[in-house]
């Protein structure tokens, strides 16, 4: 059977070119047919007089190649071929005479305008109570770039790694973070935290740490604009005496129990789409000493609210967020004839963040890193009864672009193209640049 990456790869071979209505339509090895229109050739064209290679962005403005007032709107080729190399090779004519553009084919088909499959993102693997999580090595994945791009795409396909055999320290975590990127800045003090259940006052400043009670499986931060995406959570110490279940952790995927809810009760799925769910968050003057480890106390102010809905889609309809929150809910922002659906429809949702059906229940076992999307994934803990039960976690978040430049240089590497290809390419098209050097 031809794969689709096999289809594109040999797609990307010119056979014949042809300047029609306005264009340039190119018939490729596998049969497929592409049209680009002149004045889009144009404005994309890399010459350096049109790219400043070194800065890989336009020249645009007065008298450079891309000045959008100067740039004819119908540009007029004099001349297209395929040259040696295969790239698509055009000299202008009309009110640029002799301008020279020359195209990758291999990044002219992945900006095709007429197949569909560059238009359709990867889509998550969606699973229940039976997952089992992929566990990756913490050497392994600081030294070597492909078992890094296969975590990272483990978090867009299940949304969840362990990384085994970290150093139990909080410089080793965060050289784990910083080998995908920036540690994202906390409004707290702290940027990497520390859950010590051995620190009884930190109940004090967040429900997370009071830790007798079962920590509901909720999404972080529902209540800024754009929360962290990815969470990392390392396990220091577990020492319990019982030698029970006491402090494990819980996941769910939140793409799973919501696609349950369209297809079990579409009307509260309906609902939670559409309708408001606000959370919000104030700390006045608080002091944040989440762990003996750490010197000292900062005070800080902290106060947000966001008129969040639960269920986030896209343009087509795919969920791409979830954002729930139990502790972190405000007041209703509901008209009185909707209340009541719309609360039907809370208990519904969270009724499947916690059946047993789509959870998963673990240990983060000391040198271990529990990796999640926190767009995705819920998590949660189970209660500590016993108040000997000595639990350390470190704990820190990482913004949503900086996880997804990561990816992207990697896949960009793993293509063997140049910067100037690179640079603008949609994610979709890097991983089909990317998957065509491994065939
Ligand atoms: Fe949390």
């Amino acid at each position: 059977m031809v794969t689709l990456v096999q289809q594109i790869k040999s797609a990307f071979c010119i056979v014949s070119v042809a300047n029609v209505d306005n264009g340039v339509q190119i018939t490729w090895k596998d049969g497929h047919e592409s049209f680009y229109h002149n004045l889009w050739l144009r404005d994309t064209c890399h010459c350096p007089e049109c790219f400043q290679r070194d800065t890989l962005s336009l020249n645009s403005g007065e008298g450079e190649g891309h000045d959008p007032l100067k740039m004819p709107l119908n540009p007029i080729i004099e001349e297209v071929k395929c040259d040696r190399e295969g790239n698509l090779d055009i000299i202008w004519g009309g009110e640029e005479p002799g301008h020279h553009s020359v195209f990758d084919p291999s990044w002219l088909r992945v900006h095709c305008q007429k197949d569909p499959t560059l238009k359709q993102g990867r889509k998550p693997q969606l699973w229940d109570a039976s997952l089992s999580i992929p566990h990756f090595d913490y050497q392994e994945v600081m030294q070597d770039d492909d078992a890094l791009l296969l975590w990272l795409e483990k978090m867009l396909e299940l949304g969840v790694v362990i990384i085994d055999n970290f150093p139990k320290n909080k410089a080793g975590f965060q050289a784990l973070i910083e080998r995908v990127g920036l540690i994202q800045q906390r409004y707290h003090p702290t940027h990497i935290f520390t859950l010590d259940t051995a620190n009884k006052l930190a109940g004090n400043i967040h429900h997370a740490y009071q830790y007798m009670e079962r920590l509901h499986n909720h999404t972080d931060h529902v209540s800024y604009k754009v929360p962290p995406r990815l969470q990392f959570l390392g396990c220091i110490e577990y020492n319990n005496p019982d030698n029970d279940r006491q402090a494990y952790s819980t996941l769910v995927d939140g793409f799973k129990i919501a696609e349950v809810l369209r297809r079990q009760q579409p009307k509260f799925f309906d609902l939670l789409t559409q309708e408001y769910v606000p959370t919000g968050r104030r700390r006045l003057g608080v002091e944040e000493k989440v762990s003996d480890r750490e010197k000292g106390t900062k005070k800080y102010q902290w106060e947000t609210y966001h008129r969040q809905r639960v269920i986030n889609l896209d343009e087509n309809g795919e969920v791409y967020q979830i954002r729930h929150h139990e502790k972190d809910r405000v007041p209703l922002d509901v008209s009185p004839d909707k209340i009541q659906d719309l609360y039907a429809a809370y208990q519904a949702f969270t009724t499947l963040a916690e059946s047993p059906e789509y959870n998963v229940e673990f240990l983060i076992a000391p040198g271990q890193v529990l990796v999640n999307d926190n767009w995705r994934l819920l998590h949660g803990r189970t209660a500590i009864r016993n108040p000997q039960l000595r639990r350390v976690l470190l704990g820190a978040y990482m913004k949503p672009e900086t996880f997804r430049s990561r990816r992207r240089f990697l896949l960009g590497e793993k293509s063997g193209m140049s910067d100037i290809w690179l640079m603008g390419c949609s994610d979709r098209a890097l991983e089909i640049l990317a998957d065509r050097t491994t065939l």
